[in-house]
């Protein structure tokens, strides 16, 4: 594996930040040591907040279950007790396969305890790409539900093995049906007294997770120990968490968003993390935010709009005093969202910006900060971000204010990732003299904060202009009749692309000519000509990711391939793309 450490000129810079002072409060009492699950759970113990709920669990019936530090601590060690019984070594990764589950925690603290690295994977991915991550990321230990296991990991078993156990979960609490070559996880975990976590370094391997951004194939990237600092110190500057804090992340443990946020960042915090196992359906997310008397909600632009569409006075209906915040992240928020939202449930809501390499937060809309709707927000404290051009191989600043380049973060900070697994040479094209490139461009306003136009293989070549299709979406997005849109560059002989737009609707309006000339028109007086989309297909869904990303790159299949337009929505089908993308 290559080290991003070593890649092209890249160097460790210091930053003035004073993260010896968090690693101080969050490592152990060996020196030098630290150990992400010590610092989520034994932690709190050792402070006598040991009671405090660490995670609430709702099942999809709403059933739920409380799990204490005190317990958190107890199960991990257990856990951790049983994978050293297995044989894992330090530094081997454990790939673990389940929903959003109360045994997600105990397994993913008891792996750090053991020193393993902790690999979650998308639960809704096929036996394919599953077999692809086992693979890549030589996964010697599997914790798994017993009917994902089944479904998607046993038939092809036989083709992987570095694959020495499996480890099941039983459906709804219960035991597991004898397999070949597998283990009942609760029963081992009832079984097996604790013990405590090895020595771990900040240095030390702790999670890998599998990105292939908008293009390209997936590559896992790996992260150490020290990443909890940069939890920690976003978990209290963008949410200002504590221990009297509900926090509700709703990603996919699949994601890094749930690793980051859905279990360190509030646990280092010490707050309660709540977790719901079933999917979006804004009725439910409502009742739940009122009920359960949340604090904090870190969720996706992709959410958000489907609450919208649901419609302000749904919201008022629920509103509840202990919200005090929501963000979002892994796509625009767009400044019509911030407002409605601010507006149906009378708290800020905030974009946050950061990636699978960065690991955690790093530009954000955050308390202290100044917030501007529709940005990104500006670089936290303890990264420094510019926006750059690469001139030749020296990348160069872009010194003027609304000027288009690429968002580059200068390193280091605690959560960068440590290096890529399958994905060598990857590494020379983002290092480039101390800093990161990011491949996200945008521009930076005169106060410093970010405007998110594209990524970069996402922007359209039009004539001589590179045209952010955010842009053009973004201009879309304000008229009443758009619910969602994306947008892509389409070959024109003349031009090299122009830009084309898929839209989904809004309740209350149609799709059809009259509506198509209204928006062409409505883009076009607010854009111009050379911005404006040359045309408008409707559908019923954007095609997306697990995580919520449009998924472009399949749009511009559809323009590539279908010259006329007429038949795009058809030709769409309803989740395309889905097997290859985190
Ligand atoms: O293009 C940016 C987009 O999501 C990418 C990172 O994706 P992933 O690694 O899956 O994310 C992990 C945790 C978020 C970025 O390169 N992205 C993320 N946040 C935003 C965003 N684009 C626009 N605005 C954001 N706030």
């Amino acid at each position: 594996m290559a080290s991003a450490k070593s890649g092209n000129a890249a160097k460790t810079v210091e930053t003035s930040f004073p993260w010896d002072e968090t690693l101080a409060e969050l490592s152990g009492p060996a020196d030098g040591c630290l150990n992400i699950a010590t610092a989520c759970a034994d932690h709190h113990v050792a402070a006598g907040r040991g009671d405090n709920v660490a995670v609430r669990w709702l099942g999809r019936r709403l059933e739920r279950r409380d799990i204490t530090y005190r317990q958190l601590a107890d199960l991990s060690g257990r856990a951790a007790a049983v994978l050293a019984g297995l044989g894992l070594a330090p530094g081997d990764t454990v790939a673990v396969l389940m929903d959003r589950v109360p045994e997600l925690y105990s397994a993913a603290l008891g792996i750090w305890k053991a020193g393993g690295v902790y690999c979650p994977l998308f639960a809704a991915f096929g036996p394919g790409p599953i077999k692809a991550r086992l693979e890549v990321g030589r996964a010697r230990v599997l914790i798994a539900s017993e009917e994902l296991y089944l479904r998607k990991v046993a038939p092809g078993r036989a083709g992987l093995p570095q694959l020495e156990h499996v480890l099941l979960l039983g459906e709804d609490g219960g035991s597991v049906r004898p397999h070949d070559g597998c283990s009942d996880f609760r029963a081992l975990l009832a079984a097996t007294p604790p013990v405590g976590p090895v020595a771990t370094t900040p240095d030390s391997p702790a999670f890998l997770h599998f990105t292939s951004g908008t293009t390209g194939t997936p590559k896992g990237a790996l992260h150490t120990h020290r990443a909890v600092l940069a939890h920690l110190v976003t978990a209290r500057a963008v949410f200002g968490l504590g221990e009297a804090d509900i926090f509700w992340c709703t990603a996919d443990p699949g994601w890094i968003t749930s690793t980051a946020y859905g279990v360190i960042a509030p646990l280092a915090a010490g707050a309660t993390v709540l977790v719901d196992e079933a999917d979006v359906e804004p009725r439910r997310w409502y009742g739940i935010l009122h009920d359960e008397k949340v604090t904090a909600w870190y969720t996706t632009p992709t959410a958000i709009r489907t609450m919208m569409r649901f419609g302000a006075a749904l919201a008022r209906s629920y509103r509840e005093n202990s919200l005090r915040v929501v963000a979002s992240v892994g796509e625009p928020l767009n400044g019509e969202a911030v407002s409605w939202g601010q507006k149906a449930l009378g708290v800020p809501f905030l974009d946050t910006w950061w990636q699978t390499e960065t690991g955690a937060i790093v530009v954000a809309n955050a308390p202290g900060q100044g917030r501007r709707p529709g940005s990104m927000g500006r670089a936290l404290p303890g990264v420094e971000a510019a926006v750059m051009r690469c001139d030749g191989t020296a990348p160069k600043a872009v010194e003027a204010a609304d000027t288009v380049g690429e968002l580059a973060l200068r390193l280091d900070w605690p959560s960068m990732f440590s290096g890529y697994l399958g994905g060598n040479g990857l590494l020379t094209n983002c290092f480039r003299e101390g800093w990161y490139f990011t491949g996200d461009l945008v521009k930076q306003d005169a106060d410093g904060f970010f405007w998110f136009i594209g990524r970069v293989d996402d922007m359209i070549k039009c004539g001589g202009l590179q045209i952010g299709p955010f842009e053009v979406e973004g201009m879309l997005m304000d008229h009443p009749a758009v619910a969602e849109v994306g947008v892509v560059g389409k070959p024109d002989l003349l031009l090299r692309e122009v830009p084309v737009a898929f839209a989904s609707l809004n309740p209350g309006f149609e799709a059809g000519d009259a509506l198509r000339a209204e928006l062409l028109s409505f883009a076009r007086q607010e854009l111009g000509n050379v911005l404006a989309p040359r045309e408008i297909y409707f559908v019923d869904e954007l095609p997306k990711t697990f995580t919520g990303k449009i998924l472009r790159r399949v749009l511009k299949a559809k323009a590539l391939a279908e010259p006329d337009g007429t038949d795009l929505l058809a030709a769409l089908p309803p989740c395309p793309g889905r097997f290859d993308d985190e």
